[in-house]
């Protein structure tokens, strides 16, 4: 068995005498006594636990910022970590981030800062403009209570791109991965092919598949659970793979939401905006497609618009390989057509025609990092102002994302316009009847899922209508 190796602020570490489920967090705080990065909530959502982790790409480090109290520490192996301690330079002098929020007073009681100072190296070496709109998206997993946003965005902006941002260059060194990790009872596989991952899956049905760990990983940080066996998918090649041919963009099932952003906005714009509004950065650069869909939440974000889109998940095990939509995936609450010895291997994406308009529509309490009340994905094939097929893709509406089959029978080959709407939410309560949670009651629910159609049919026909509603 191979001990989990990586860099850890330059130096390399390797581990072989800690728990497989021991998140990276108590890692840094306990074993390593590097205490900078610190738990707030336990969950993902403050930012304090902040570390980075580095990829050689091109000769040049790339850093991403993710949640360490969210991963389990093989998720590590042949990774660059850098925490807060791994900031500033030997001699002691502050890294440029430490500097800005320094200069900026951006810090009181200090216990969010370490997170930021993560946050905000990532950002720092991403090479990002320092645009309002960047710096939110960059700051917004992370939270304060006490400073107040405005100087921490003043320290992110003076640091955008800043040309001595970059740490020393130390990349890990060829060693052979590891792909089997021991400890007492505990096993943990790190397949790096898709053929080692079918053959692990069948010959360890029980083991729990792991891939960004964003929905599993509340399991370790908050229940405290040790997995008996855990099958990581991230070093599975196949599966990280993202590609296109003539009809549809296929995503391996262990790309990250930032992975697939490029190509998502490339022929999936209203896909994208959706995906940038998946959890936070930190999330978002842990938290896989494959995972989203096999979590099968009511209000998995992805799955109305994959469901909108028709895409298809492909599922294979060591003899067999079936694809079906993933409207037919889903079986219920939580539960999915995912058969025990079965992996999702892809999902395929058919690109839109030119005929058809598509939009998606996420209500949440707060716009950044929190998940939906109701999320709604709407299709329509146009044909001279008639709407030749209407598709309505719900979630928060029902125990699991579904389609609203009554309205969408009701507007498909009607004239595409505003009287046709007339009567839609009657239509809409046939379909669903939704509870009331501290989210948003029933009613407000029906009430705004019949409104999104309204709103989706002045945007796909009516340009200046929707500018009137927007200034209302
Ligand atoms: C703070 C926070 C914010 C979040 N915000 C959102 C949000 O806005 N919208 C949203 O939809 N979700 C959100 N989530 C949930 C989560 O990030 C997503 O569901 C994510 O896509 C899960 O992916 P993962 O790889 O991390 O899943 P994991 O936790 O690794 O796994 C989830 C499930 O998928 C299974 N699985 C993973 N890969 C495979 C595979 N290849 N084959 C078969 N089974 C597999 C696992 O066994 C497990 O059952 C949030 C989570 C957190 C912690
Ligand atoms: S401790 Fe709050 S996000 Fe990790
Ligand atoms: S400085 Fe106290 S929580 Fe941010």
């Amino acid at each position: 068995m191979a001990p989990i190796r990586f860099l850890l602020n330059g130096e390399m570490r390797s581990e072989d005498r800690v728990s497989p489920t021991t998140t990276v967090l108590d890692y840094l705080r306990g074993t390593a006594r590097l205490t900078g990065a610190k738990e707030g909530c336990a969950e993902g959502d403050c930012g304090a636990c902040t570390i980075a982790i580095g990829e050689t790409r091109n000769g040049a480090a790339h850093y991403r910022a993710v949640n360490s109290c969210l991963m389990m520490l093989p998720q590590l192996d042949g990774c660059d970590i850098v925490t807060v301690e791994g900031l500033a330079k030997e001699d002691g002098s502050l890294h440029p981030v430490q500097q800005a929020l320094a200069e900026a007073d951006a810090t009181q009681c200090g216990f969010c800062t370490p997170g930021f100072a993560m946050a905000m190296f990532a950002f720092a070496q991403g090479g990002e403009a320092g645009s309002d709109e960047n710096i939110h998206d960059a700051l917004a997993g992370n939270l304060c209570r006490c400073t107040g946003y405005r100087p921490i965005g003043e320290a992110c902006r003076k640091i955008a791109g800043h040309p001595d941002s970059a740490l020393a260059e130390k990349s890990v060194p060829a060693l052979p991965p590891c792909t089997e990790y021991k400890h007492d009872e505990q096993i943990c596989f790190l397949p790096r092919s898709l053929d080692q991952f079918l053959q692990l899956r069948a010959s360890h049905p029980a083991a729990l598949i792991v891939g960004g760990g964003t929905d599993l990983g509340l399991k370790l940080s908050k229940e405290r659970e040790r997995f008996p066996a855990v099958i990581l998918t991230n070093g599975v090649r196949e599966l990280k793979t993202i590609a296109t041919d003539g009809g549809a963009l296929e995503l391996g099932g262990a790309v990250t939401y930032s992975e697939a952003l490029p190509s998502l906005d490339m022929y999936f714009p209203a896909f994208a905006a959706l995906a940038r509004r998946i959890g936070s950065r930190q999330i978002r650069n842990l938290g896989t497609f494959a995972g989203n869909l096999a979590t099968a939440s009511p209000i998995g974000d992805t799955l109305p618009c994959l469901i909108a889109l028709g895409a298809q998940i492909a599922l294979r095990t060591t003899t067999a390989a079936r694809t079906m939509p993933v409207e037919d995936f889903i079986l219920g609450y939580r539960k999915t057509a995912l058969k025990p010895d079965e992996v999702i291997a892809t999902i395929r994406i058919p690109f839109l025609p030119n005929s058809d308009r598509f939009a998606i529509y996420k209500l949440s309490k707060r716009f950044d990092q929190d998940i939906s009340t109701v999320i709604a994905a709407f299709r329509v094939t146009l044909d001279h102002g008639v709407a030749r097929d209407f598709r309505a893709v719900y979630g928060g509406m029902a125990a699991i994302p579904k389609r609203a089959a009554t309205l969408e029978k009701a507007l498909t080959g009607k004239t595409w316009d505003t009287q046709t709407l007339d009567g839609i939410d009657a239509l809409l309560a046939q379909d669903f009847k939704p509870m009331s949670d501290q989210r948003g009651s029933a009613a407000y629910r029906l009430r705004a899922a019949a409104n999104l159609v309204r709103r989706f049919q002045i945007e796909t026909t009516d340009e200046r209508a929707l500018a009137r509603v927007e200034a209302l």
